[in-house]
């Protein structure tokens, strides 16, 4: 068999996965996520505060940075959750957190913010400096916008998903106003004809949308997209197939093992550069979330490796991928994290678990 030439890329950051730590452990927690994303060539990893409870006091926050430590194969940093019922946690949450997250539409878990009073206390109360994130839909885009240029604040949009939406964005941008976005491999290579085809697996929110907003956000995908965050939301197969009498199935899809080999796939089709993809992969997501280096850290892909993906020998605790059975080129071959090899031919290396903090 010929040698594998294999390329170097920096350690990448994914600044939008679910842990599921602490409550939801049955769908994930720290070494099944954090495998998945070492798996996926993720040497960082930012997690989402809508756990049970949610991350809203330093309490929580406590508990959840030392079981990450012990537990965690790479690098997690933890949001904040706006809630009203804790806006006077806030301060003291930005010391230590990443960046603010608001759920500003409907979601999976509780926490919601749709009352001007509660945003305009987070914007005022929220330490410049560390970005907001938000999940915002529509028009509540504009909201986020509006408040962004009234508090002189960065707001980073998550999982940017239609054509009008990039649109305002960029018209923000080009005003000067400080807001980043991410988009999600799911929103870049399905459409509402794959949800159709997936049904609850290809359910998340924002949901997939047409042809037209992947094509509007692929012309973006040089200027106003910042990142691509995998918005990584597992949930079990009987939590999507038979959810809770009286409520629907949960929306959300993992995408940590996905998200690598689909985007070397564009590279390849030469859709974007390699020089890009490390952009909106590692340095933005390390730039725009002041992120600490991870010296000594990289990743090496096989760029050419076909294959098809599949549920088998997934990482993530739920098993499956709405990405299986798509062709794709480029594989993680090897993670080194802080000098040692921890993975390689598909398997994690324990023994040398080794994170920075
Ligand atoms: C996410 C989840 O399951 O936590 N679900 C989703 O559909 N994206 C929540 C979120 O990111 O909005
Ligand atoms: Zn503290
Ligand atoms: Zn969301
Ligand atoms: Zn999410």
């Amino acid at each position: 068999m010929p040698h594998k030439t294999l390329t170097r890329l920096p350690g990448l950051a994914d600044v939008h996965v679910h842990l599921r730590v602490p409550g939801g452990e049955h769908k994930e927690d720290f070494s099944t996520g954090t495998a998945a994303a070492v798996a996926g060539g993720f040497t960082t990893v930012l997690a989402m505060p809508n756990t049970t409870p949610p991350l809203t006091t330093c309490e929580t926050l406590h508990i959840v940075q030392q079981q990450a430590r012990a537990e965690a194969l790479c690098d997690v940093h933890f949001y904040a959750g706006a809630s009203p019922d804790h806006l006077d946690e806030l301060p003291a949450l930005a010391r230590e957190t990443v960046g603010l997250k608001i759920y500003a539409n409907q979601t999976y878990g509780p926490l919601r913010i749709d009352n001007l009073a509660t945003l305009l206390r987070c914007f005022q109360t929220w330490s410049h400096g560390k970005p907001i994130a938000m999940h915002a839909e529509g028009r509540t885009i504009a909201v986020g916008i509006g408040l962004a240029a009234a508090f002189e604040q960065r707001v980073h949009f998550c999982h940017i998903s239609r054509a009008d939406e990039i649109a305002l964005i960029a018209a923000a941008k080009a005003r000067g106003l400080p807001v980043t976005c991410e988009v999600t491999p799911h929103h870049l290579f399905l459409t509402e004809a794959d949800a159709a085809r997936l049904g609850p697996f290809g359910d998340m929110r924002p949901r997939l949308a047409t042809s037209a907003d992947v094509d509007a956000l692929w012309a973006h995908i040089n200027a106003t997209i910042d990142c691509i965050a995998t918005d990584h939301a597992p949930h079990t197969r009987a939590e999507k197939l038979e959810p809770k009498r009286g409520s629907d199935a949960p929306p959300g899809v993992p995408g940590l093992e996905t998200a690598l080999p689909l985007l070397l796939t564009a590279v390849a089709e030469g859709r974007l550069t390699l020089t890009r993809l490390t952009e909106l992969m590692a340095h933005n997501p390390r730039r725009i979330f002041g992120l600490p280096e991870q010296p000594e850290t990289w990743i090496e892909v096989d760029l050419d490796a076909a294959y098809t993906l599949s549920d088998e020998g997934l990482h993530t605790k739920c098993g499956w991928s709405p990405f299986s059975r798509i062709a794709v080129r480029g594989k993680v071959e090897r993670v080194t994290l802080y000098g040692a090899l921890i993975f390689e031919d598909g398997a994690l290396i324990h023994s040398t678990k080794r994170t920075r903090s």
